[in-house]
């Protein structure tokens, strides 16, 4: 029985701990160094130096400054984490070598325990990734977008603006309450309830049950091999029960009622009824698994990112009246008191251009992005960055970096006064906040 544990152990150190830096030993034969970090202890590699608990985006902005280097380097059991902390670093690898940068990595969590793996958000490229991105892409060309889409926003904005009025304490709830019906409507043709919608509820508790993924927030990730574990001993497999059922209910029950309603003739004009009535979608045989994890993902990308930023846009108006009022007087010379703002309005509204702009930067809706993995091996200023490295681009402190945006704490619009431009005006936030790289 021992000498079974002593193999079994044996094995496990090998393939977590031995076998991945003899590979890299062989794999980079000039020997150049990694990117600075900490020192890895022996065993765990530099798990323990990965900041969790919040505000993750801060303490790698520290070790940034620390070490002198805009790439942080993390040794990590089996494997690697690299953050990129500069908007030049991001730009230069996962923007201009984006053939390298653009994968997703395994998740051993996300699409393993909680069965995420049908979300195009974290695929990988051999997980289906083209077919999937291409459809949702179709659903999201500019023509569609201005003729289907945006009749659907104007729609829902006196609704909200009602219940601001009625119960402006309860915004952020309203907020989200018009982004999902939004939403919904879009992807499935359905009318929310005004109160305690059943597929709201569904998705709200699906997305509460997916955390962020930080780096080093699951341990199953570094050691995959615990998604076997029995369920008594670790909570995350128990939660992972619960989690799965309700991403399967998820996907399944509003696919199920377009297919009722379109069969009734009852269905209202969506993506998922239109794309149920084709076969081919540019060049994509689709069905019916394709279709539900595209309706699915829609929900899962755009509404919490959504959300927050209106959130965050609301936050800026109560802290700098003097930003509203400027607003409210540049809607009343152009828009006047008798309606309310349309999308044809926008080219003549700059300042509220500049407000967006600067709500996108303010509060980074995803400190650290989505994670990328690479592709293969890389070499950047000399530091070597191996195949199957886990990429974090640290969001948050590119949009605060004080070397871009002057005194980044402050919300000022202004700042996008002469127009954004990498060359001449002042860093766009849409290249950093909607992350990078060719997905
Ligand atoms: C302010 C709102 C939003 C923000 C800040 C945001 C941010 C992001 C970020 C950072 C990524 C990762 C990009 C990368 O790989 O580096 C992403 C991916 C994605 N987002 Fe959004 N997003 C927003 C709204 C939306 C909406 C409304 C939708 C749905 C229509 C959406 C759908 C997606 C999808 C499908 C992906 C995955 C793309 C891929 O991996 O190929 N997002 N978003």
């Amino acid at each position: 029985m021992l000498a079974i544990v002593v193999a079994v152990l044996s094995g496990v150190l090998l393939t977590v701990f031995v076998w991945p830096r003899l590979r890299e030993y062989w794999r980079n034969p000039n020997g150049l160094s990694l990117p600075p970090g900490p020192r890895p202890h022996l065993l765990l590699g530099n798990l323990l130096d990965l900041p969790t608990g919040g505000s993750e985006w801060l303490a790698f902005e520290r070790m940034s400054k620390k070490y002198g280097s805009d790439l942080l380097h993390f040794h990590v059991p089996g494997s690697h984490i690299l953050t990129i902390n500069s908007y030049k670093a991001a730009n230069d690898l996962l923007d201009k070598k984006s053939s390298i940068y653009s994968d997703r990595p395994r998740l051993p969590w996300a699409k393993g325990l909680m069965g995420w793996s049908w979300s195009l958000v974290i695929m990988s490229y051999d997980e289906g990734f083209a077919a999937h991105r291409r459809l949702v892409q179709h659903s999201f060309q500019p023509n569609i977008v201005t003729s289907q889409h945006r009749p659907v926003m104007q729609r829902e904005v006196p609704r909200l603006l009602r219940n601001l009025l009625v119960t402006p304490d309860d915004f952020i709830r309203h907020l989200r309450s018009m982004t999902g019906a939004i939403i919904m409507m879009v992807t499935y043709g359905y009318q929310v309830l005004p109160k305690d919608d059943p597929y709201l509820i569904l998705a709200e508790d699906v997305n509460k049950s997916m955390e962020t993924e930080t780096p080093g927030a699951h341990i199953v990730d570094f050691f995959p091999f615990l998604r076997y574990a029995p369920s008594w001993m670790f909570k995350f497999k128990r939660d992972a029960v619960v989690g799965r059922r309700l991403t399967k209910e998820m996907r399944n029950a509003p696919f199920q009622m377009v297919k009722e309603r379109l069969a009734a003739g009852t269905a209202l004009p969506s993506m998922v009824g239109s794309l149920v009535e084709k076969e081919v979608v540019d060049g994509v045989t689709s069905n019916e698994d394709l279709i539900k994890n595209c309706g699915a993902v829609v929900y899962s990308a755009g509404a919490d990112t959504s959300t927050v930023t209106l959130t965050n846009f609301v936050l800026a108006m109560i802290m700098h009246p003097v930003v509203q009022e400027r607003a409210q007087r540049e809607l009343d010379e152009v828009v006047g008191r008798d309606r309310l703002p349309n999308f044809n309005d926008r080219s003549q509204l700059p300042y509220l251009a500049c407000i967006v702009k600067e709500a996108l930067r303010w509060k980074a809706v995803s400190p650290l992005g989505i994670p990328h993995y690479t592709a293969a091996d890389d070499v950047y200023q000399g530091m070597f960055i191996p195949k199957g490295t886990t990429v974090f681009a640290n969001q948050a402190a590119m949009l605060h970096d004080p070397s871009v945006y002057k005194d980044p704490d402050v919300f000022d619009p202004d700042r996008f006064a002469h127009g954004v431009d990498r060359s001449e005006g002042i860093l766009d936030p849409a290249r950093i906040t909607f992350g990078f790289g060719r997905r």
